[in-house]
This record gives C-alpha cells, sequence and structure tokens, in this order.
C-alpha cells in the first residue's frame, strides 16, 4: 500500500466487490481513494455501495436511507462541467492544464461533504484528457516540517466564500463574500482520527482568525500568509505530492472527501465526458444547511 494509494483495481465484479467489503473499506480508509477500473456499476450498484459504506463507516447513505437511489445524495443529472465551462471561458482547455485547480470540497463547511462515487459514463475525448489528480492531506501534512506542523496545528481560520442571489453556494458566482465561522485548519479524521490539513486553495481562500484559541497576531497573520503560498507552490511545482489518473468509460473512483485534495486537467469540450455522482455527509443531508 502507498501514500498516494490510487492503484488501478482491475478485473472486478460487483458481486467481488460486495463480498469483500472489509478490505476494501479498510483500504479506502488507508489510502483515501479506490480506483475501480472498468468497473461498470447499475445505478443501484452505485447506490448499493455507498450505503454499505455508509453502514460500515458511519455515514450518510447508509441503510436508514433507503433502499433506492435518493435525492440528494445522488445527482440525478450526469455532471458535465457545465458551469466550469461557463466560468472559464477566458483560460486555457487543454490537458496540459488546470480546469478545476486543487481544493478539498466543502472546506468552508461546517458539514461538508465526506465521500463521492464518480462513475464515468461517458468519455468521448482524447485518453490522456481529462485527468484527475488526488493528494492524501494526511500523508501530506505528515511529510512537512515539524515547524510547519506545530505552527498549521494551532491556526484557527475563517474561509470565504461566495453566494450567488438565490443563497445558493455556488463558488464560482461573486455576488456575495460570506465569513465561515472560524475552523480549526488542522482537523481529525471522522473515521480514523488521523490529522488532516484541512487546507484551502483557489476555489476558497482564507485568513487566520486565531492562533493557540486567542487572536492572532500580524507575525502569525504573515507566517501563515507564507506558508499557504509555499504550499500551494508545492501542489503546483512538485510532481512527486500528487498523482494523476486517465479515466476510461466505466471506471469509478471512491474518494475520502475529508482527506482527498483533487484538480481536474482540461482537454475536452462540454458534453464529451459525464460521470454520475453520488455524495456521503456524516450526517443526514438537509439542502443548504451548512
Ligand atoms: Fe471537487
Amino acid at each position: 500500500m502507498n501514500e498516494i494509494g490510487l492503484e488501478e483495481i482491475k478485473g472486478l465484479t460487483f458481486d467481488s466487490f460486495m463480498g469483500n467489503m472489509s478490505y476494501y473499506v479498510e483500504k479506502f480508509l488507508s489510502d483515501g481513494v479506490l480506483f475501480l477500473k472498468n468497473f461498470n456499476p447499475t445505478r443501484q450498484q452505485e447506490w448499493d455501495i455507498m450505503v454499505e459504506f455508509g453502514n460500515r463507516i458511519n455515514w450518510f447513505p447508509n441503510s436508514t436511507t433507503g433502499i433506492v437511489p435518493t435525492g440528494p445524495y445522488e445527482c440525478k443529472e450526469l455532471e458535465d462541467h457545465r458551469y466550469t465551462f461557463e466560468a472559464h471561458t477566458d483560460t486555457v482547455n487543454d490537458k496540459d492544464h488546470y480546469f478545476i485547480h486543487w481544493h478539498l470540497d466543502g472546506v468552508d463547511r461546517d458539514k461538508p461533504q465526506m465521500g463521492s462515487l464518480w462513475h464515468m459514463r461517458q468519455f468521448d475525448c482524447a485518453p490522456d484528457s481529462g485527468q484527475t489528480g488526488f493528494v492524501n492531506m494526511g500523508y501530506f501534512y505528515e511529510n512537512l516540517s515539524e515547524d510547519y506542523k506545530n505552527f498549521l496545528l494551532s491556526c484557527g481560520v475563517k474561509r470565504h466564500y461566495r453566494l450567488d442571489v438565490t443563497g445558493f453556494d455556488y463558488n464560482l458566482t461573486d455576488q456575495q463574500i460570506k465569513d465561515s465561522s472560524p475552523m480549526a485548519l488542522i482537523v481529525d479524521h471522522h473515521f480514523t482520527d488521523k490529522k488532516i490539513l484541512r487546507m484551502d486553495f483557489y476555489i476558497n481562500e482564507s485568513s487566520l482568525h486565531s492562533f493557540n484559541g486567542r487572536p492572532a497576531t500580524e507575525e502569525e497573520k504573515l507566517k501563515y500568509t507564507y506558508i499557504h503560498a509555499d504550499i500551494i507552490n508545492q501542489f503546483c511545482n512538485d510532481s512527486s505530492i500528487s498523482k494523476w489518473i486517465e479515466w476510461e468509460k466505466g471506471d469509478v473512483i471512491i474518494t475520502d472527501l475529508f482527506v482527498m485534495a483533487h484538480a481536474v486537467k482540461g482537454g475536452f469540450k462540454l458534453g464529451e465526458r459525464k460521470f454520475s455522482r453520488i455524495w456521503a455527509y456524516k450526517e443526514e443531508y438537509i439542502p443548504f444547511n451548512r
């Protein structure tokens, strides 16, 4: 088992996956992501997998949610990144440039998504386009210098997120900018107790709010800004910290979204690349409950 995980799991059937669920749940918690090559589940099978994970690691959906795919966990429409295309009309779209930059889903939320299943149902673009990259923020934190680790452990931050006029917190609109509640930057994982660096990248921004539970000094704010920039620089320039997958139709990725920072490269057009998705949450989902 390596630190980044993401080995291709090939030749798996739905029944063999469900029959070895203890092994796969343990691997998921250790690696942060499972990459099931050419798995091709039905919608019902996607649901059954996420429910069984929920039964074992206490996320929703689980068996209390119901036996058929249910919104808002399951997205009925396939994700084609339509909104990202609309927001990125002026940027280079090729396989070597970021289409969606590094981020942790819901990092500004008190109740973020904890996991997801993505199933690539249509992939009509070049094989090396639209790659998804991952960094495990538990291992990344563990490997930082002691100075960085000790400093970040004391940081409380506020995230700045954007709301559109309907109150839907779609990050790429710019109608209003709100502050999240103060949050620790290093958070124990809900399922493993491992320390996770819940880092903001580009989609959200943050500022240092407190240090060791008291208001942060100007010096500490400057140090936070410096470390933040240094870490982003590492993500963009040190290819050894991330791992990228090449998608094919039928591939499935189950991701621990609390842990895995991710990004997407371009090189595909709207409508060429579409996937189904199920979200998982630590608590039963209530729409618009941050
Ligand atoms: Fe994401």
